[in-house]
């Protein structure tokens, strides 16, 4: 029991600081001195061999293990400082210690110490089990059974780096001595042990490898390989050598020299045991700055280390070596291999040579993460073997144990591959999965998982030389097929997509997996498009004599043969283990490129084609152990595959022959190179003919570039690729490809696609499955059992298919349109594609990968900024754009100064690239995502749809296809209509990418544009009067429909802050905000978002309106009138209408819906046929229609709906038409003017009250409301976060903060905290900085007199010494020169300047958008002035503190300055909109009439 090894040798140089960098404490029984803690940053926690629950055996020459704990302790202290001490460490008794080097993708290993407990009896379960709980660590092999009482919780790794540490927590709780632990089994996986042993030896078989030869099967040979000198290829649970029923347990036995050594002149570190003398004893070497050694309990024992029989080979034990885990699935390592051949396998890493070029020498550490072998043995290279065949006999699944081997090693590599190793979404995904296994045998790769799985199984594909399109494959999942008919449809969508007119895409088709083996699905052909193959009476062959087998089994099948040269054969699909069933494919689906000469014109006579789409379907996909028996896939063509093998081989079409005697060779001898002229001819027709036709072709000399640039990145991402030199290298002129002189390395990695039997040798048919006369199923074809084939006409139905293919459409949202406009366009996209609607900030950046399609709707804020709800997706993006930017530059961009630099077109589309361009491009890690972006934004704003734009480029970076330009929407002008032109555009451009669409009508589908869910009608919507319920809670109403929770506050007091002599208004306002049971909790900086009602007045006129309207303070619920889907058909019924809930009209009028906005062109066309005048309503029809009419009406009164009814004074509206047609009623932000610490239980806001005069007086909503309110009033509410407007932590920093008017609110907030922060809390300090921070306040307004809100605050906030400086702008004092904010500042230059650069400062402003731009441009000026720096390298000093957080804004939007802004930027709007869309809106309407919404901005 106690034979394991647990000491560890570790050498440190003790440091001044913390000495060795742990804590010590005693221990009850010798030896007493045990590491209770490691110093955060210590030598220990650096050098990660040092654990908590160490005993400390040794200092240099002197045991502690004797002496008592105090002397113990005092020679520890007394070690030298600046000596490099050597520490005898011993892990608690029961557990064993080991060191294990990892390696990244780049092969950079690192080593760390891992203890675990000591297992006795270890069986391959135990060893899985451990696997489970190890995150990263490679699985390591014991020879002992785990009782299940020391199995590991996965979720108690959760919380630790290494298994040390899940127990050393129990250790410092005083279980010193015992050191014992007690974790939870993990059932599922314990139950596999109990299954295990009965499981794993009912599989073993010895197969035959067939020795084909392609070009004559009659030289095919067999050779047994299961002889004495070489090992089972069989894919079973090992047995030992001799004994075949047992488990194979002949691995180490844990007590081994681990020794490290540096061999390769690149430093990579190889790893090895000492096993016994035939093994090289290799050098040692240090790691990082401390050496290490492990070592056994017993040193002596090294040299009786077992027999040689009983060790793996060094590659299959190495640590990071995953195939060590199936090395005993497999048995195969080297049982039988001598010690000297041992050695030679030793190298842990492969360097491989270019011959023709040294400087392309790589070094594979790749190969030491495979978990399955090649069928080599060390007596016999099988690499030209054609077929490796899986080793299982045909029907029989995978064993739950190698089920679960392989489906670990899948997630893993998937939750690496996202990022997310070891999180606790990795290990709940993996205990979800293990669990299901050990339940039902199998489980279900989630979409994103079998998209990486497919894309990595192409990735791995040896044998495949264009795999630098690896990521651009489209996965179609069709997991959910059940039928024949459902396969011939999934495969038809296939091939449309795929062929894409000429312009061939890379796919895949995942039908279901294997489940007992016995409901498989498969496709017969071996691919989609083949040409029939007959052989005539004379022995002569017709067609492809590649086909002639699979033509004579459709033939059995009903299918008539035409005799012809090129006949397509028909599909053969067999699902759910079913007999097959036959499809003729649509003749329209294929292309075919008919052959011609450059040159010879007697070539076309010839009359040969060849199809454009090859499309492999006879492999299996096996993906995280489940195998997918039915999942074709396509690329296209490299020109040899046809002009070389299939016109050129022997066995094969063979037309060398007579394109000699056409081009008049002379082919008596093989010295005059006939065949290779012939050969080189036929080639240039291939690609000429193919290029002529359109359809992508590559050469094999750019194909072979193309691989050497794939194996050039797989070295820098994963070190190391595999790939079968034999089938890389082109059929022809190989050696004047690069591939010909390149060493490769071929090993499987998985996941992968296989080979697999012919289906026809395994079926077994309906009709023998009950017989009673065998025990075994027939399994062999046989052609008169095929009469009960079925045969389809093939009518193609895509429909149901084509929306497989998904499409998210991702929104960012502040006031909501954007999300209208998003699930509007999934209304749309949902007649042609598996569409759905997420919020940015639902989604998982990760899934993007994995998408097919993504539509982007978003809006901008602040000043170029996401809304909240995008801000969090921009970050992950631009992370995910950093960790795999092309571009070393971007890496260094922050997202923020992405949006600035946004420009619409700055890189190349993909989709704008030649096929040869895609063969040399290095894809990103979207490049099979499709995308385009609708930006919504105000011109007001000078970052006008920043936001959008920064989508879009990030996209495109990341290597998106941007099917269709960024569109822009402009609330100043137009906006809905460019939605329109947007979503009918990309629409149409996604359906044609797709291939999809042409089984419904665009304008079908469009319609939702027009006539939305919720358009109105007369008849659509009703109004039900409820008399026994009670109106809802207001707050509780509003958060149902604002989807937050939305509390109530009450007004304690409005204090008036302007002198009375001021035209305008602003007052504090006191909010109580204990009064609901939630309490509202802020910072300084946050917002109070405020849920406002319309005044009494003007909702008194629009009641006055209304026509047929029930009593105004009757409760009511909207209804409307809907079709839904029913078992006989489509039915309408009425439902509730959501938007408005249950409550009077004049709550509806009051509190949700916006009057005050001014109503939208389609809102007057209804309004048009409710009028009563003629003259009103030819003049709202005119309006409606007619767009600079509407605008400059709009422009010029800003008419409110009350104003609108007094101008066209015959209208009376239904009110049905309002509920459902008004927007709603927007909360309003108000910057928090209270510190929480100072007024606890409040809020406190600083409201400008909102006038303007376009015709007449107009009134702000909320801001009215506000200030009309009585104390003690209530007012819905709730708090939204600004963490981006927070003081700094670092209290010692100086701060600017610049507020102008009502921009002075947050900074009220700011000075409050600072004076309790300043009386409360101990004075900071960092590094020199000594003390708070100064504050510096910039403020301005028109006269001091008149309008310096707050100034008797501020004035003890100076005297008090919480301000440094407080400066005043005034912009209208008559007896000064006008003065703004940024011209003080710029008075104060140095001293900005200073606080910001020398000091290290933050730079706060708040206001509106214009004036923010204004002071910005003014720093960037202060900052050339003082700092001498350019005008760039200022604004990219400023970008820089935005990035680093220390340059914020609160932008109000463009309430302040509105006329003069809103005045300007109108004007542009409206040029923009004009230019860009105006005059296609005009041929539109003429063309098809007036555009139908019910929707209204
Ligand atoms: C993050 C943030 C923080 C804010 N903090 C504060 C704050 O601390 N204090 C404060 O007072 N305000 C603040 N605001 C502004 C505030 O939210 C409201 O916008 C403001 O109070 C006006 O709202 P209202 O309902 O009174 O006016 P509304 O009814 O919303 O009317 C304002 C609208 O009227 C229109 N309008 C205005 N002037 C004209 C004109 N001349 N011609 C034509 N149309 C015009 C514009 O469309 C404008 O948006 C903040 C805004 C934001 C986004
Ligand atoms: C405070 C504020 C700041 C804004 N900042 C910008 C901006 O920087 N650029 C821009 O194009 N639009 C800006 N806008 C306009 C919004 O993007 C526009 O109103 C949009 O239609 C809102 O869409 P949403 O409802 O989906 O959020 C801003 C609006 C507000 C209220």
């Amino acid at each position: 029991m106690e034979s394991k090894s647990n000491t560890v040798r570790v050498k440190l140089s003790k440091s001044k600081k913390d000495g060795f960098g742990f804590l010590v404490q005693r221990r009850e029984s010798k030896p007493h001195v045990v590491v209770s803690d490691l110093i955060p940053g210590g030598l220990a926690v650096e050098c990660g061999l040092i654990s908590r629950g160490d005993i400390v055996v040794r200092l240099n020459d002197t045991y502690l293990t004797d002496i008592d704990y105090e002397k113990a302790v005092f020679i520890l202290r007394s070690a030298p400082i600046g000596h490099t001490a050597t520490l005898l460490l011993r892990a608690p008794d029961g557990f064993t210690t080991h060191l294990v080097t990892t390696f990244d993708e780049n092969g950079v290993g690192k080593t760390i110490r891992v203890t675990s407990p000591f297992i006795q009896n270890d069986s391959f379960i135990s060893r899985i089990k451990r696997s489970f709980s190890r995150g990263q660590s490679p699985i390591r092999l014991c020879n002992a059974e785990a009782p299940s009482d020391t199995l590991v919780d996965p979720t108690a790794i959760e919380n630790s780096n290494n298994f040390s540490s899940a127990y050393s927590s129990d250790l410092t709780l005083g279980s010193h001595d015992k050191c014992s632990i007690e974790m939870e089994p993990n059932e599922p996986i314990n139950k596999l042990i109990s299954n295990v042993n009965s499981n794993h030896n009912n599989m073993i078989q010895s197969p035959k490898i067939y020795l084909t030869n392609a070009a004559d099967d009659k030289h095919q040979s067999y050779t047994n390989v299961t002889d004495n000198n070489s090992r089972s290829v069989s894919n079973t649970i090992p047995s030992s050598p001799g004994n075949a029923n047992e488990p194979c347990e002949q691995v180490d036995k844990d007590h081994r020299e681990i020794k490290y050594v540096n061999t390769d002149k690149e430093a990579t570190t190889a790893y090895h045991m000492k096993e016994n003398e035939s093994v090289p004893t290799p050098k040692r070497n240090s790691v990082a700055t401390n050496r290490v050694e492990n070592t056994t309990s017993d040193e002596n024992r090294r040299s009786k280390m077992d027999s040689p029989k009983n060790y793996p080979t060094s590659e299959s034990y190495s640590p990071g070596s995953r195939r060590s885990s199936l090395a005993v699935l497999t048995g195969i390592d080297g049982q039988k291999v001598s010690g000297e051949r041992r050695s030679s396998q030793l190298k842990k890493f492969m360097k491989l040579r270019n011959l023709a070029d040294e400087s392309r020498a790589s070094l594979d550490t790749l190969h030491s993460k495979v978990i399955d072998t090649v069928p080599c043995t060390p007596d016999r290279c099988l690499g030209s073997v054609m077929a490796h065949m899986n080793k299982r006999p045909p029907g029989v699944p995978r064993c739950k144990e190698e089920v679960l081997l392989h489906a670990r090693d899948f997630i893993e590599q998937y939750y690496t591959s996202i990022k997310r190793l070891n999180t606790p979404a990795h290990l709940k995904r993996l205990q979800k999965v293990s669990a299901s296994i050990e339940k039902i045998g199998t489980y279900e790769l989630t979409s994103s998982e079998l998209t990486f799985g497919a894309k990595t199984s192409w990735r791995n594909a040896p044998r495949c030389i264009g795999r630098i399109q690896w990521s651009k494959l489209q996965v179609f999942d069709a997991r959910h097929i059940t039928t024949a008919r459902g396969m011939f449809e999934a495969i038809c969508n296939h091939i449309r997509y795929g062929t894409n007119k000429g312009n061939i895409r890379s796919a895949i088709t995942i039908f279901p997996p294997r489940t007992d083996g016995k409901h498989d699905y498969r496709i017969w052909n071996a691919q989609f498009i083949r040409y029939a193959g007959y052989r005539q009476p004379d022995g002569s062959i017709v067609g492809d004599p590649m086909n002639i087998e699979f033509t004579e089994i459709c033939e059995q099948l009903g299918w008539k043969p035409k005799s012809g040269m090129f006949d397509l054969l028909p599909l053969v699909l067999q699902a759910n283990g079913h007999d097959p069933e036959m499809f003729e494919i649509p003749r329209d689906l294929v292309i075919e490129v008919p052959l011609i000469h450059p040159q010879y014109p007697w070539f076309a006579e010839l009359n040969l084609k060849w199809y454009a789409l090859p499309a492999v379907s006879m492999m299996v996909f096996d993906c995280g152990g489940l195998e997918f028996t039915a999942a074709p896939f396509n690329g296209w063509y490299m020109g040899t595959e046809i002009g070389a093998r299939n016109f050129c081989d022997i066995s094969r079409y063979h037309f060398t022959g007579i394109v000699a005697q056409k081009m008049g060779l002379d082919t008596r001898k093989s010295s005059s190179l006939w065949k290779d002229r012939v050969l080189v001819e036929i080639n240039i027709a291939v690609l000429y003919s193919y290029q002529v036709a359109g359809v992508t072709i590559t050469d094999h000399h750019a194909a072979a570039e193309s691989f050497m640039k794939f194996a050039e990145n797989e070295q820098r991402l994963r070190g190391g690729y595999t790939a079968d030199w034999v089938w890389v290298v082109p059929p022809m002129s190989g050696s004047l490809t690069p591939v010909f002189h390149q060493e490769m390395l071929m090993y499987k990695m998985k996941p992968s696609y296989e080979y697999q039997e012919d289906p026809w040798k395994t079926h077994v048919w309906m009709k023998d499955r009950d017989k009673k006369t065998s025990d075994r199923p027939k399994r062999k074809f046989r052609f008169r059992e095929l009469a009960r084939a079925v045969k389809f006409s093939a009518k193609l139905m895509g429909r149901a298919l084509a929306r497989r293919v998904k499409c998210v459409i991702l929104y960012a949202t502040e006031t909501g349109k954007s999300e209208r406009f998003a699930r509007m366009l999934c209304e749309i996209f949902k007649h042609a594609f598996d569409a759905r609607v997420m919020c940015m900030e639902e989604y998982d950046v990760i899934d993007l990968e994995h998408e097919a399609m993504v539509l982007v709707v978003t809006s901008t804020f602040g000043n170029g900024d996401p809304p909240e709800s995008g801000e969090q997706f921009a970050k992950d993006l631009y992370e995910l754009k950093s960790t795999n930017g092309r571009s070393g530059d971007l890496r260094k961009m922050s997202y923020i100064r992405m949006s600035v630099s946004s420009e619409p077109e700055d890189s190349q589309s993909i989709s704008n690239l030649s096929a040869d361009d895609n063969l040399q491009m290095e894809a990103g890690p979207l490049s099979n995502v499709r995308y385009s972006v609708f930006g919504l934004g105000s011109r007001a704003y000078p970052k006008f749809c920043a936001f959008a734009y920064y989508m879009d480029n990030v996209f495109n970076q990341l290597g998106a296809d941007r099917i269709c330009k960024l569109a822009e929407g402009d609330e100043l002008c137009g906006q809905e209509e460019s939605f329109r032109q947007w979503a009918k555009k990309v629409f149409e451009v996604a359906c044609e990418t797709f291939c999809v669409g042409n089984d419904f009508s665009l304008k079908d589908a469009t319609s939702a544009l027009a006539m939305t869910d919720y358009s109105w009608s007369p008849d659509k919507f009703r109004l039900t009067p409820v008399d026994n319920e009670k109106e809802p809670d207001l707050c509780e109403a509003l958060s149902q429909l604002n989807g937050k929770h939305v509390l109530q506050c009450r007004l304690l007091q409005r204090t008036q802050l302007q002198s009375p002599k001021s035209s305008r208004q602003t007052f504090l306002m006191r909010l109580d905000i204990t009064q609901s049971d939630s309490e509202l909790s802020y910072l300084p900086g946050d917002h109070v978002a405020i849920f406002p009602a319309n005044s009494a007045p003007h909702v008194d006129a629009i009641l006055r309106k209304l026509q047929n309207a029930p009593d105004p303070d009757q409760l009511i619920r909207v209804e409307v009138l809907q079709e839904k889907n029913a078992p006989l058909g489509a039915v309408k019924g009425w439902t509730t209408f959501k938007k408005i809930p249950l409550c009077t009209l004049r709550t509806a009028l009051t509190r949700f819906l916006d009057i005050t906005t001014p109503p939208s062109q389609t809102m007057l066309k209804l309004f048009s046929t409710q009028a009563n005048r003629e003259l009103d309503k030819e003049e709202l029809e005119h309006l409606g229609t007619d767009l600079h009419a509407y605008e400059d009406w709009k422009y010029k009164r800003v008419p409110t709906l009350a104003e609108l009814l007094d101008e066209f004074p015959s209208l009376r509206l239904s009110p049905t038409l309002l509920l459902s047609q008004l927007p709603t009623l927007q909360q309003r932000f108000y910057s928090i003017s209270s510190s929480p610490k100072a007024y606890p239980g409040e809020i406190h806001a600083t409201v400008s009250v909102m006038r303007y005069k376009p015709q007449m007086e107009h009134e702000g909503v909320c801001s009215n409301w506000l200030n009309r309110l009585e104390a003690g009033d209530t007012i819905p509410c709730l708090v939204r976060a600004a963490p981006t407007f927070h003081l700094p932590e670092d209290g010692t920093l100086p701060i600017i903060m610049v507020g102008p008017g009502t921009g002075i609110a947050p900074f009220r907030s700011f000075w409050q905290q600072r004076k309790i922060d300043k009386e409360m809390l101990k004075e900071p300090s960092n590094g020199n900085r000594q003390g708070w921070g100064q504050m510096y306040l910039y403020f301005g307004c028109r006269e001091i007199d008149i309008d310096n809100i707050y100034s008797a605050e501020l004035k003890s906030a100076m005297e008090e010494g919480v301000l440094k400086e407080f400066y005043v702008a005034q912009s209208r004092n008559p007896s000064m020169r006008k003065m703004y904010v940024q011209d003080v500042l710029m008075q104060n230059s140095k001293a900005v300047c200073d606080a910001l650069i020398s000091r290290g400062g933050h730079f706060y402003i708040c206001g509106d958008v214009q004036m923010a731009s204004d002071v910005t441009r003014t720093l960037q000026q202060i900052l050339q002035k003082e700092a001498a720096m350019d005008s760039s390298h200022a604004m990219d000093y400023i970008l820089q503190l935005r990035d680093s957080n220390r340059f914020h804004e609160d932008i109000f939007g463009v309430t302040m300055r509105s006329t003069e802004v809103t005045d300007r930027a109108r004007d542009q709007a409206k040029k923009a909109w004009i230019d860009k869309v105006g005059s296609s809106i005009e041929l539109e309407r003429s063309s098809k009439g007036s555009i139908e919404t019910g929707k209204k901005d």
